[in-house]
């Protein structure tokens, strides 16, 4: 969702712009635009709807020559996908790329009557709003002060005149600014990965932080002009993780990585030989751990889904402990209560997720202790929980949510082994367990390498149905949620995740010939119960998909067994099958298949 960079130093600034910008495309944008200064301080904007590569048209026959600049890719929140309305947006000598939501907007432009507005955004108010301020000699900086203290709702900002040349002013509440210092340059971005590749010295800017961005770095202040000490910080990851590396999208990259990345989430976490889990991060005391007994689990999307599955995990693991999983949109908003000894999981791969950061910090009204689940380095999440553990799962740059998944499950599980051991969990189950996390990369390689093809052949053949749904009982359960959600996002096609016992309870009634059925089917004692649903489905003329770890017997359109030993945690292994499956669908159907339409990657607002 928007993305915001800026540029100051002694490159051209264009280049800078439109190659940060493109590390930003993958969280979802509808048009996209920059602004920068010549060297005789003349502005210039160039704007377009679409894909960057639309902008570089604009560009091409008028490129722009200055080296500061401020650019963005917009996902429209207010007013329609049109160039008026993409950023940056102008206002007298205002130039403003911004992302969030000014909420007293109307109120604002009602206000700003010597002004003409060009479009129908919030973000052309606080432009006018900052120039309205800028008059007579005053700052830009503190006329962007005295404008943000009228605002209410959420910005990140990034402002510049051609009045001051020579500095950018940034500001955020409640929407991530980073800050990269590099050697006579300032590289400014909404995201840690625009930055890579420039410079790994960044400062990230809290809410309700301004600072004044010059190619010498930054000053940072508070909205009355106090000034704030900021020490730098290093970001981590590289530039080839950010890259396709020889796949055609990323999200096939992202599949077929996950047992490498899963190594990083394992590292020193595991000890196989002493069947013991352990987290560093949640930075609990021992008598901590053991007074736990209610785990609620938080998350949007597929967060959430890891959160389910992890879940069952735990409450196998853990004797007596509850856990709970919830959905950020509706628990912010519920009148919930946590009993003594909760502590909550705060499960995020972007860590920015507008409804699961209200949660945290409703959680955290609460008295809670809140752990994040996280998977980006210094997000937002990350920075206000109380603890937590970062999943390592790397940069995920396709929007749909595939190796973070199994990151995210991976680590709640080894969240679970610890309280385990605390609370008299059975030894023996947390060392099968511990096992299998151990092998559990190199079964994900082996399945994915296994079945890549098949899996091919298999969208091939469904691609054309329109309608889809997802079984599983108990922890298989989990994934058939998840792989629905996997299917629709990337392919379109109308696909619901159920409870294989629900079956009975209402979808039966869609069966029949147009429909294809996914079962995903564990080996184990509820196996004879979900034959029966598949055989109520192939009764009524439906097409079955059977994902299994079963070498048994099944009747079905279509059998994928896999042969491992992982047994506890076979439901991740045929969820990597998914995840080919919806990936192979939707490169069938032509999709633009890392950013579906519609869809960010990261939703920063409501
Ligand atoms: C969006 C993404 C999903 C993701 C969800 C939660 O909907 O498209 O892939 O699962 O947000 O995102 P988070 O970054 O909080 O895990």
């Amino acid at each position: 969702m928007c993305g915001i960079v800026g540029y100051i130093g002694t490159r051209k600034a264009q280049d800078v712009l439109v190659n940060s910008l493109k590390r930003l495309e993958y969280r979802g944008y509808d048009s996209a635009g920059i602004a920068t200064l010549d060297d005789e301080n003349n502005p210039h904007l160039a704007r377009s709807v679409g894909k960057i590569v639309e902008l570089e048209h604009v560009l091409e026959p008028k490129p722009h020559t200055g080296h500061l600049g401020i650019g963005h890719t917009r996902w429209a929140t207010h007013g329609g996908v049109t160039v008026n309305n993409a950023h940056p947006h102008n206002a007298g000598n205002v130039f403003l790329v911004h992302n969030g939501i000014i909420e007293n907007y109307k109120e604002l432009k009602a206000e700003l009557k010597a002004y003409d507005f060009k479009s129908d955004t919030d973000t052309e108010v606080l432009a006018a709003l900052i120039d309205s301020f800028y008059k007579d000699g005053t700052p830009l900086k503190d006329a962007v002060a005295s404008a943000l203290k009228k605002v209410r709702g959420t910005y990140g900002i990034a402002v510049f005149s051609p009045l001051e040349p020579g500095q950018i002013i940034v500001a955020r509440l409640g929407s991530p600014l980073i800050i990269g210092l590099g050697d006579g340059e300032v590289i400014i971005a909404s995201d840690a990965s625009a930055l890579l590749g420039y410079t790994r010295e960044a400062i990230y800017l809290n809410d309700g932080e301004l600072a004044v961005c010059t190619n010498k770095g930054a000053e940072v202040f508070n909205l009355n002009l106090k000034h704030i000490n900021h020490t730098a910080e290093t970001i981590e990851g590289d530039v080839d993780q950010i890259q396709k590396g020889g796949y055609d999208h990323f999200l096939l990259k992202e599949i077929m990585e996950q047992a490498t990345t899963l190594h990083n989430t394992l590292s020193g976490r595991i000890d196989p030989k002493n069947g013991t889990m352990h987290l560093g991060g949640p930075n609990l005391t021992a008598k901590e751990i053991a007074d736990i007994r209610h785990v609620v689990i938080v998350g949007c999307g597929t967060a959430y889904y890891a959160g389910l599955l992890a879940s069952y995990y735990m409450e196998q693991l853990v004797p007596d402990l509850t856990t709970e999983v919830v959905i950020a949109s509706e628990y912010r908003y519920r009148s919930f209560h946590l009993p003594k000894n909760s502590v909550a999981l705060i499960v995020s791969q972007s860590g920015e997720t507008a409804d699961t950061l209200a949660c945290l910090r409703e959680i955290k009204k609460r008295g809670v202790k809140t752990l994040g689940i996280v998977n980006v380095v210094g997000s937002t999440i990350a920075r206000e929980v109380d603890g937590g553990t970062y999943v390592h799962a790397g940069p995920e740059i396709s929007v749909a949510s595939t190796k973070a998944f199994t990151a995210q499950v991976v680590t709640m599980l080894m969240f679970a082994g610890m309280l385990a051991e605390s609370h008299g969990g059975n030894p023996q189950l947390i060392h099968e367990f511990t096992n299998e996390l151990a092998i559990l990369p190199e079964e994900i390689e082996k399945t994915l390498k296994t079945h890549q093809e098949t899996m091919h052949e298999l969208a091939k053949k469904y691609a054309g149905f329109n309608d889809a749904l997802y079984l599983g009982r108990d922890t298989a359960y989990p994934i058939a949620l998840e792989g629905a959600l996997k299917l629709k996002e990337v392919s379109y096609v109308h696909a619901e995740g159920y409870a294989s016992g629900e079956l009975k309870h209402g979808p039966i009634a869609l069966v029949d010939e147009t429909f294809f059925e996914v079962f995903n089917i564990l080996d184990n004692w509820l196996f004879d119960k979900s034959i029966g649903g598949l055989h109520e489905v192939r009764a009524r003329g439906g097409k079955a998909i059977v994902l299994t770890d079963s070498q048994r017997e099944i009747d079905a359109d279509d059998v994928i067994r896999i042969n491992s030993p992982i047994k506890h945690l076979a439901p991740i292994l045929l969820n990597t099958l998914q995840q080919l499956f919806a990936y192979y669908v939707a490169v069938e159907k032509g999709n633009d298949v890392d950013q579906p339409r519609n869809l960010a990657k990261s939703v920063t607002v409501e």
